[in-house]
């Protein structure tokens, strides 16, 4: 059983709710996130909010038995959801990034027969353990950045065996870590050396030999898959994707990452969860997206650590999407889970408000995962999942650029303390 708590929060200087129970779009809904000014109060019971409101309304009865957590000077937000993440993966390549910021490319690596086919082969090699223990490493460090929900993605084993054992770390960390997860089957990240140039048999492979054990074994929930030019088409997307719907799993994609590729129309015509990356994203895509219930989630630090352009989120948020933001943390593109740096980028580099980058990261990114019934705003009758930060404005986190101001994270009525 996870930790469940009862809580009150008192004292409390702002609180940012995010309320809602389904993905905010366009820029008028992803401002609106909701401030109540204090002095204002939040209780839990069993891990569940069951009031939100001024100190005034509180009553000594509601309060009783309850851990009690003083808020002065500070303000709450929901906990943040990171909706894209591989987390569990065998190895580092510490030299490939040396090597891109030399100026080689991460799609030359990639064909070299480095990138996640380096991972794929460290990951086959690493135990259930071993897998578990790196995963836990990187989830305590975003319980402490306020995080508290996680993605998480296979896809570094590319055959039954590693595959199964990455999911189990998965399942096992969801078991044992505060933090609530959500698995992604992504068995189609690349073709392992066993198929290359027989993609379609691969995806025939994951469909038939594969995914059925996934869903036996309940190991996920969503199957992604990486259709970029050069690794998975469209058809081989369609397949793939098509056939995980008809197994019951939910589909998301990474689309247009590195090229124009037409990616989010695919996403939005398959009526995919979430299509992220999308730094190529076309105006037809945008167009797509906008006009569909798909999320387009943006991975900034990815952008940042590739030095490719950033996708057009303003253009994007302007057009009518709902946009999500998560960190895509991975040994490869991406080796941070850091939300100061998410926001920063967001804020500094994409134009996007800090009000549009809180939604992106709390009640979007709990759409993007199908959660935003039960996570991303601070409401009644949701988790009680939250983000104390130290200052009295949720302005500072984009204004306090770059540092950590999560005080405490409350994660089921529990509190952790950061600091
Ligand atoms: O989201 N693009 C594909 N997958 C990851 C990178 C994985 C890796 O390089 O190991 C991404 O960027
Ligand atoms: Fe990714």
């Amino acid at each position: 059983m996870k930790p469940i708590g009862n809580i009150f929060i008192k004292n409390i200087a702002q609180i940012v709710t995010c309320e809602g129970n389904k993905a905010k779009r366009g820029a008028q809904e992803m401002n609106a996130i909701g401030v109540i000014e204090g002095p204002a109060a939040i209780i839990a019971r069993d891990g569940i909010v069951t009031y939100v409101g001024g100190m005034a309304g509180v009553s000594e009865e509601e309060t009783r038995g309850c851990h009690e957590v003083d808020a002065s000077g500070c303000c709450i937000l929901p906990g943040f959801v990171d909706s894209h993440t591989h987390l569990v993966f065998g190895g580092y390549r510490e030299d490939e990034f040396q090597w891109r910021l030399a100026g080689d490319s991460y799609m030359s690596i990639m064909e070299r027969g480095g990138g996640i086919a380096s991972t794929m082969r460290a990951t086959r090699n690493a135990t259930l353990e071993e897998l578990t223990a790196s995963g836990r490493s990187h989830l305590d460090a975003m319980l402490r950045q306020g995080v508290t929900t996680v993605e998480a993605k296979s896809g570094y084993g590319m055959d039954l065996e590693t595959e199964i054992r990455q999911l189990e770390a998965v399942a096992e960390l969801e078991r044992t870590h505060p933090i609530s997860l959500y698995s992604t089957f992504m068995g189609a990240h690349d073709t392992p050396p066993e198929y290359k140039g027989k993609e379609m048999e691969f995806i025939h492979f994951l469909l038939d030999k594969v995914m059925p054990v996934v869903k036996e074994r309940n190991l996920a929930e969503c199957c992604d898959i990486f259709t970029e030019k050069g690794v998975f088409d469209h058809e081989q997307t369609r397949v793939l994707l098509n056939g995980a719907k008809k197994m019951g799993f939910a589909v998301k994609m990474h689309a247009d990452e590195i090229v124009p590729f037409g990616g989010a129309e695919v996403a939005a015509e398959l009526g995919c969860l979430s299509a992220d990356h999308l730094l190529q994203i076309s105006d037809k895509g945008i167009a797509a997206m906008a006009d569909s219930n798909t999320v387009a989630t943006v991975l900034p630090c990815t952008a940042f650590s590739l030095k490719a352009e950033y996708a057009p989120a303003r253009k994007m948020i302007d057009a009518g999407c709902a946009v999500a933001m998560a960190s895509d943390l991975n040994p490869g593109s991406c080796f941070s889970s850091s939300v100061p740096l998410m926001i920063a980028l967001a804020t500094i580099y994409m134009n996007m408000t800090v009000e549009e980058a809180i939604t992106a990261l709390t009640i979007n990114g709990a759409a993007a995962i199908g959660r935003a019934d039960q996570v991303g705003s601070i409401q009644v009758g949701k988790q009680a999942d939250m983000a104390i930060i130290r200052f009295p404005s949720y302005k500072f986190l984009s204004y306090h650029f770059g540092m950590n101001l999560v005080r405490d994270t409350i994660k089921s009525g529990v509190r952790y303390p950061v600091i």
